[in-house]
C-alpha cells in the first residue's frame, strides 16, 4: 500500500503535465476538432474560473475554443468583450443560432430562466455542461426544481446528448487519491464517513448551494445514502435560507454509517471542508481539499499527498478541479460517452438536500426511496 500510495494510482494527469501533448509541432489531430463551446451566463464562476481554467487547457493545446458568450446584463457583456475578445449576445437563443456551436455551459444563476436556456439548448441539440446546483427554485419549490431537472435530463439521454453537472471536487486532486485509495483498499471496507463543510457565506444557499459539493463527494465515495435524520437551527437569523446550521445522520446503502455538519455562520476564510472516512484499523482525511492524510499503521507513520505546486498562477483552476471539469467534459463529448459525472447526479444533490429538509420539518427520519421514487 505504501507504494501504491506514493506512486498516487489516481489517474489525474495535471493540466501542466500534458504542456508538450500538443504543441506547435505535435497539434491536434483532426479529429480532435476544437471543441465549439458556448457560454451562457458571464458572472463570477463564467470570469474567475470556467474562462481561465478554459485558457490554461488551451495553453496545453487542448482542443477546446469558446466561440461565444451570452448574457442579460449588459455591463457583464462588455466586460467579457473586452478582457476576453469574445462575441457577446444579449440573447442565448441568437448565440445558438448564429455560432454552430457544439456544446454549451450553463453558467446562470440556477433558476427558472436556467430552465429555459437548458430546453433550448437540449432542442437544438447541444451537449451540456451545467453548473451546479443542476436547477434550484428555491427551498419550497424543490420538488418541482427536481421534476424539471429530469424531464431535462431525460430528453438529452434520449438524444444521446453528454449531461455534466458541474461538481468540481470530483476533479480535486486530493478527493481523486481518497477515491483511489479507498478503491484499492487502503482503509478496507468504510464504516464511518464525516463530512464537514462550514464557510460563512451567508448569501448562498447552504445545502443546494454550497454544501451539495460535499453531498456529491459523499455519494460518490460512499455510495447510495438509504436513510437519513437530520437537525437544523437558524441560530443567526440568515435572512436567505431556513437554516445557518444543519448536522445530518446518514446510514448509506453500503450499511456504512456517516455524519454531515454544514452551516453558514462561521468565517468565510479556509480551512473549510473535511473529509473523514474510517475503515477497519485505519483510516484517512481530505483536509479542505488541499490534502490526503492516510493513517494506516498502529505503529505509524501516517502517509499523507498534497500536490505539487505547479509553476503557474492557475493553482485555483488545477486544484479546484475546474480544468480537470472542463477536459473531462469535452472529452466525453469527442468520444460520445457518459460524463464522469452526469446530470443524474445533480439530481442525486438535490434528492438528498430535500431529504435533509424533510427530516428536519417533520423532525422524522427519510428514506431514499420516500423522495427520490
Ligand atoms: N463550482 C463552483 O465552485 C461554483 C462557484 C461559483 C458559482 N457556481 C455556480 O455557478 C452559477 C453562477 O454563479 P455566479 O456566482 O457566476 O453567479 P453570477 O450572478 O455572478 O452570474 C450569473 C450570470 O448569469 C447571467 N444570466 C442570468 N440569466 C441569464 C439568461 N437567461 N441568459 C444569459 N445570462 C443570464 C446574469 O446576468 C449573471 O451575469 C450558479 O449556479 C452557482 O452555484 C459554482
Amino acid at each position: 500500500m505504501e507504494n501504491e500510495f506514493l506512486s498516487v494510482p489516481f489517474g489525474y494527469t495535471p493540466v501542466w503535465a500534458e504542456k508538450d501533448k500538443y504543441n506547435v509541432k505535435n497539434p491536434p489531430s483532426d479529429d480532435k476538432k476544437p471543441l465549439r463551446l458556448g457560454l451562457v451566463g458571464l458572472g463570477g464562476v463564467a470570469l474567475g474560473k470556467h474562462l481561465p481554467a478554459i485558457r490554461r487547457l488551451q495553453e496545453t493545446g487542448f482542443p477546446i475554443r469558446v466561440v461565444a458568450g451570452a448574457d442579460i446584463d449588459e455591463t457583464v457583456r462588455s466586460k467579457t468583450q473586452r478582457l476576453h475578445h469574445l462575441p457577446c449576445y444579449a440573447d442565448f437563443r441568437e448565440m445558438f443560432d448564429k455560432e454552430g456551436l457544439d456544446a454549451v455551459e450553463v453558467l446562470t444563476e440556477p433558476g427558472e430562466s436556467r430552465l429555459r436556456v437548458l430546453r433550448e439548448a437540449v432542442d437544438r441539440d447541444l451537449h451540456l455542461f451545467v453548473e451546479k446546483p443542476f436547477l434550484f427554485f428555491g427551498v419550497k419549490r424543490l420538488d418541482e426544481s427536481i421534476a424539471c431537472a429530469r424531464q431535462i435530463v431525460e430528453r438529452a439521454r434520449a438524444k444521446r446528448l453528454v449531461v455534466m453537472t458541474g461538481f468540481v471536487k470530483h476533479f480535486s486532486p486530493p478527493y481523486m487519491v481518497a477515491k483511489r485509495l479507498m478503491e484499492a483498499g487502503a482503509i478496507g471496507t468504510p464504516a464511518l464517513v464525516a463530512v464537514k463543510m462550514c464557510q460563512g457565506w451567508s448569501r448562498h444557499i447552504l445545502l443546494e448551494g454550497q454544501a451539495c459539493h460535499l453531498l456529491h463527494v459523499a455519494l460518490w465515495l460512499a455510495g447510495p445514502i438509504a436513510r437519513l435524520h437530520a437537525f437544523g437551527v437558524n441560530r443567526f437569523a440568515e435572512p436567505n435560507y431556513p437554516y445557518d446550521n444543519i448536522v445530518v445522520n446518514v446510514e448509506y446503502a453500503s450499511e456504512a454509517i456517516g455524519t454531515f455538519y454544514f452551516n453558514s455562520s462561521s468565517p468565510s476564510l479556509k480551512p473549510w471542508e473535511r473529509l473523514e472516512v474510517f475503515g477497519e484499523r485505519k483510516w484517512l482525511a481530505v483536509e479542505d481539499g488541499i490534502s490526503v492524510t492516510l493513517h494506516d499503521s498502529e505503529e505509524g507513520p501516517s502517509k499523507s499527498y498534497s500536490p505539487v505546486m505547479p509553476h503557474t498562477l492557475f493553482f485555483d483552476e488545477e486544484f479546484s478541479g475546474f480544468a480537470g471539469e472542463i477536459r473531462a467534459f469535452a472529452e466525453a463529448v469527442q468520444a460520445r460517452r457518459e460524463a464522469p459525472v452526469t446530470g443524474e447526479d445533480g439530481i442525486h444533490a438535490l434528492v438528498l438536500a430535500r431529504m435533509i429538509h424533510a427530516s428536519i420539518e417533520e423532525r422524522r427520519s427519510v428514506s431514499w426511496s420516500e423522495v427520490a421514487g
